[in-house]
Formats: structure tokens, sequence, C-alpha cells
């Protein structure tokens, strides 16, 4: 939700200022309506934050350049507590003589109890932010105590809810300290400099010697140390891993929007996501999974938690994995999951499915199913995150950072991922229904390269995009596995373009959704393959009949070589053939592209649409 960099350099060093706003803008995706920064100089503390984008910020800092310094922190935001104003930006501070500075990310739940206790003692508040109380309180402790981990030892125990926090003093140069519970924070371990992060672009271009923190835990990092604790004071440890991304991942490498690089970089996507998860003759091996075989062996039904674009990748797996095992497969989105009285036992495998990892409502979905007794099992594309760590299993998808906020290549990724866990079932319980796991294997290996056909073919549907830049409202339809693939079509456009959109099984126009087909109304349907089972393709062509009939423009994405759609069609995108099961990793590739050349035409910026932001860390 909100981003966070700390930094300290060796004793004459004064790149603090400059390390601080190259990390910020790697981490602005995560909320961008407000920034700031905070150094320890030799004139003591200096802030400054903006509200709007991190220009604003830089411009501001243009006009009144800070002092060198070597120990800094900085904040992007996307606003929970309080509106995106000056004011409200981060850091706030606290303290005799305001000489704290603290940046915040999530959710303080109990602020208001704690400020009205403050306000009590007479402590003045300049904010309307949860973030204020926390700046107050360890600053107050630190005037007695002296040292900036022992204040923020003393605060966080009193703190509800989810929160990174990081603190600089006016009187503690050469330290950072930051905590968490429930919410990101990693460590970059550099040679005579640290770093702390929301995650490791932060830190990449300096490092890629990371530590990953626990829950409820205190880092204290200076320029050739840090040291870890638990919120209970005991020394504790993180756990050392190396990057294997670097900095140019984190880039638009000559692109002009990051959601551009990312649908290009979707055959990586699927390919990096199945590789080393099959032996020479096809078998699938995931002993990653951490859970044993006859746990899963023993497992009766699945349920996948989610939200939005993550979902819909749970929706697909819904089809394909109930085919492929005969499992019962639900999908729950996260933030209803736990208010539906769930019927989850010790043999329901719960399945995440995250791109962040943070999610907040996902997070919460996976920690009521453990109560409840169930396997938890995340599908993830950020290493170290908190869902994944919470879980008891993992598969980690390689999709590599996603940085624009619409969900691209993390959802192919996601889908690879769940064919492959539904495919190991079916091959662990030597189930055939629906297809010999290993042949069904080769077919998924051959998916990366289909979805770059589909990628080299999208000059009509970005000449349909700049063509279509005044439209108000479209319509998404399928059926099957095409169905989640017109709700996530639907999603892209209101998220990046603005424009009215709804995704429907085609089959359930007729009882309702057809009232709104009138003449020139554009709708987009995603027909299965021609073999596809129970005259699925029939029906379809014949829904794409029923709707041109009453005027409806109709855009149809079809199989190569499928004729019966031609006579129906204002327009046809062809995708190469594949097996039913496994088209929507091709059919949904238009419509992202037809999604971003919308927007790029309406002249609006695809990697940070309005009001939303990367990773939702809040209920
Ligand atoms: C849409 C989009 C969101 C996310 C959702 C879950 O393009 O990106 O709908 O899919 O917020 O996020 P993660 O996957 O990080 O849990």
């Amino acid at each position: 939700m909100c981003g966070i960099v700390g930094y300290v350099g060796p004793q004459m060093g004064s790149k603090a200022l400059g390390v601080v706003l190259e990390g910020l803008a790697r981490l602005e995706y995560r909320g961008y309506d407000s920034a700031g920064v905070a150094l320890v100089t030799a004139d003591g503390l200096q802030t400054e934050k903006r509200a709007g984008k991190l220009e604003n910020l830089r411009s501001a800092l243009d006009s009144h350049p800070m002092e060198e310094s070597r120990t800094g922190i900085g904040h992007t935001r996307w606003a929970t507590h309080g509106g995106p104003t000056d004011g409200n930006a981060h850091p706030h501070r606290g303290g005799e003589g305001d000489r704290l500075a603290l940046i915040h990310n999530g959710i303080i739940e109990n602020f208001h109890s704690l400020k009205k206790a403050l306000l009590a003692e007479g402590v003045e508040f300049v904010s309307e932010t949860d973030t204020e109380v926390a700046a107050k309180l360890v600053g107050r402790e630190y005037d007695k105590l002296g040292d900036l981990t022992a204040a923020m030892l003393a605060v966080v125990n009193q703190l509800q809810g989810a929160f990174t926090l990081l603190a600089v003093h006016a009187d503690s140069p050469g330290v950072v300290v930051g905590a968490r519970r429930n919410s990101p924070l990693v460590v970059g371990l550099g040679d005579g400099e640290n770093f702390l992060g929301s995650d490791v672009a932060a830190f990449i271009g300096h490092t890629r010697h990371a530590l990953e923190l626990g829950q409820d835990q205190i880092v204290t990092i200076t320029p050739d140390s840090y040291s870890v604790i638990g919120f209970d004071g005991a020394p504790a440890q993180g756990k050392a891993y190396e990057v294997t991304w670097d900095a140019s991942a984190a880039e638009k490498g000559g692109y002009s929007t990051f959601m551009e690089k990312e649908i290009d970089e979707q055959p990586h996507a699927v390919g990096d996501t199945l590789l080393g998860r099959t032996k020479d003759d096809g078998e699938l091996v995931l002993d990653e999974l951490r859970i044993s075989e006859d746990q899963l062996r023993n497992v009766d039904r699945i349920t996948f938690v989610a939200c939005g674009t993550a979902a819909y990748s749970a929706l697909v797996a819904k089809y394909a994995i109930e085919h492929w095992t005969r499992i019962p497969v639900e999908v729950s989105l996260a933030h209803e999951f736990r208010y539906c009285d769930p019927i989850v036992d010790e043999r329901t495998l719960v399945v995440s499915v995250s791109q962040s990892g943070e999610t907040m409502d996902t997070l919460m979905a996976v920690k009521h199913a453990k109560e409840l007794g169930a396997l938890t099992l995340s599908i993830c594309n950020t290493h170290g995150s908190t869902i994944p760590r919470e879980s008891d299993a993992v598969l980690y998808t390689h999709a590599g950072p996603e940085v624009a906020v619409a969900s691209t290549k993390a959802f192919l990724a996601q889908i690879t991922a769940a064919y492959l866990l539904g495919l190991y079932l079916a091959q662990l319980r030597g189930e055939t229904f629906g297809g010999d796991p290993k042949e069904l294997m080769t077919e998924l290996r051959e998916m990366p390269e289909k979805v770059q056909e589909v990628l080299d073919r999208m000059d009509r549907v970005v000449e349909m995009a700049n063509f279509m830049a005044d439209t108000r409202s479209v319509l998404f339809l399928g059926r099957h596995v095409g169905f989640p693939i017109a709700l996530e079509g639907a999603l892209k456009l209101k998220e990046i373009a603005y424009i009215h959109a709804e995704g429907f099984a085609a089959g359930e126009l007729k009882h309702g959704p057809i009232a709104l087909i009138e003449p020139g109304q554009p709708v987009f349907i995603i027909v299965p393959a021609p073999e596809s089972p129970h005259d699925l393709h029939k029906k379809v062509v014949s829904n794409i009949q029923e709707i041109r009939a009453r005027g409806a423009r109709t855009l149809v994405i079809a199989h190569d070589g499928d004729e019966d759609v031609v006579p129906f069609a204002n327009e046809v995108i062809r995708v190469p053939h594949c097996s039913p099961m496994l088209a929507p990793l091709l059919t949904v590739v238009p419509l992202q592209v037809f999604a971003l050349h919308l927007a790029l035409a309406k002249g609006l910026d695809p990697d940070q649409p309005r009001n939303l932001a990367k990773s939702v860390t809040v209920e």
C-alpha cells in the first residue's frame, strides 16, 4: 500500500537523499498520492513532503535543497487515514523538539484510543493520520530511553493492526530502526551501507544480498551492522537470501510503460514458472511444496482464496483442477471467506493466490483457514513476502517483478502454477479422467511459444483500441474457462481505461444482460476451441448470433482455423490452437493489449491508475 525506504551509509558519505529517492521511484507502484523524506543532517533532522506523485517532492527539493546526509528514510503513500495532503504525507514527527521522524505502512487499528490519551496529556497533532500517533509515542520513549531500538520496542506492543514503521532521530545519526507486523519489510545488506525497504526493489540498484524478517520483529541498521530482535525483546534472526533479478528487471528497459513491458514478458513468465518442475520423462516434481504426498493424497476439497485478477486465475484453476483431479474446488474472494463460515477441515487444501504476497484480505483468509485446521498453500510471485511465510507450503510463480498496478504477467504465471498444482495432484492420485498428466505437461511446455505468437499478432488489436478511444461501455462474454477471462478483460478495461465494462458467462446473457445490447454496443466474445466438450463451441457461436442480431459489434477471439465464427464477427482476433483447458493463457492477451492501448489513446497513465495501489495491505 505504501512504499518505505531506509538508508545508512558511511561516516563521510552523503548519498542518503539520492538512495532514498531512487528507492521511492522504484516503489511508487505501491502508492503514489504523496511522498516524503527525512534526513539526519549535521544541523539536525530535516523533512520534506508533498501531496501528489514523487515528482512534486522532487520539485520541492529542487527549490529547497536539503543538507547532505548519510542517514535517511522515505515514503510513498496510498492514503488510508486522512486524505492525500501535504500535512498527512509521511514522515511524521515526534518527541522533544520534534527530533524524531517516522514513516508507516499499514493501519494502526487502535489509533483513536491512543490519540485520545495523548491529547489528554496535551500532545498536539498536525495531521489526521494514525501514523502521527506512532511518531509521538516513539518520540516520547526516545526522550526517556535515549535509544531508538529501545524506544521502538517500548511502543510496538501498544499498537494493534498491521504496520511497518521506520524511524530516525536527530541524535542518532547512522541508525535507522524498523519494525514489522503483518506488513512487509526487507533488509538490504551492502558494503559499508545498509538498506531497508518494503521490497527489494527499494535497494536493488545497490545490493542483491537481502535479509527476510519474521513477523513481529524489529531491525536496527547502521552502516556496517544490523541486529534483529522480536517484539518480546529477545534476539532474533533474519533469513538471508540472494535476489535473483537485477535493477534492469524492475526498470522500463526501453518501453514507455511498465504494463507494456510486462505484457511482453509473458512468454518468460509462463516459461520460467514451468522451469525445473518436471523430470526428463515429463513426471512432475514439486518437492518444494513441503507438504507430504500422503497429506496431498488425503485432500478431499480445495478452496482457493484470492482477490481481483488473482481470484480470476483461481477461477480458471477451478475448471482445470476439478477436471484433472476430480477433487471439488471452490473459489472464495478472500475478503468474503472469513464471513461465510467456511466449511474447511484438515482434509481441505486452502490455496491462496497473490502476486504481492501482501494482500491483507488474502493474508487474513489464510490465517483463518489455518485456525480451522486446513492445509494452506500459497501461489505467490514475491519471495519472502508475508502470505507464503504464513502458509504451510508455497509454489512460487517466476514472473519477475511486476510494477504496473494492473496485473498481467503475474496472472499468466498464476494460471500456470495452478495448472502445475492440478496436474501434480492428478499424477499423485493416479487420476486420468482429464487426460494423461504427462501429455498435458508436454502441451503446457509449448505455451510460452504460443503466447509469443499471440503477442506478435497484436497490430489489429492496437488499431481497434485507438479507434475505440471514445467508447463508453464494453461487454465481455465467455463460457467455461473463457468466463474468468471475460471477467479479467472487463477488469483490465475498468481499472486502467476507466471505461464501464462487464464480463458475463455467455449462457447468462438471456437471463438479463442481453437487454444491454443496442446497436453498436461492442462485445468481446471468447470462443472455446472447436473440439471443446459438451458442444460448448457451438453454444458460444449461437450466443454471438443472438447479440449480433440485436446490433452488437462483435469482437471475437477465436482459435486459428475456426471458420464458424466468421459470418457473425465484426472482428476476428486469432490465437494459436491449443487444448480447451489451456486457452486462457492465450485468450487473455488480446484483452490486456486492448485495455493498455485504449488507456494510452485516452492519454491515461496505465501504470498508475487513479485510486489504486499495487498491493492492498489494508482490509
Ligand atoms: C488487477 C490487480 C488486482 C490484484 C489484487 C490482488 O489488475 O492487479 O486485482 O490482482 O489486488 O493482488 P495480489 O495478487 O498482490 O494479492
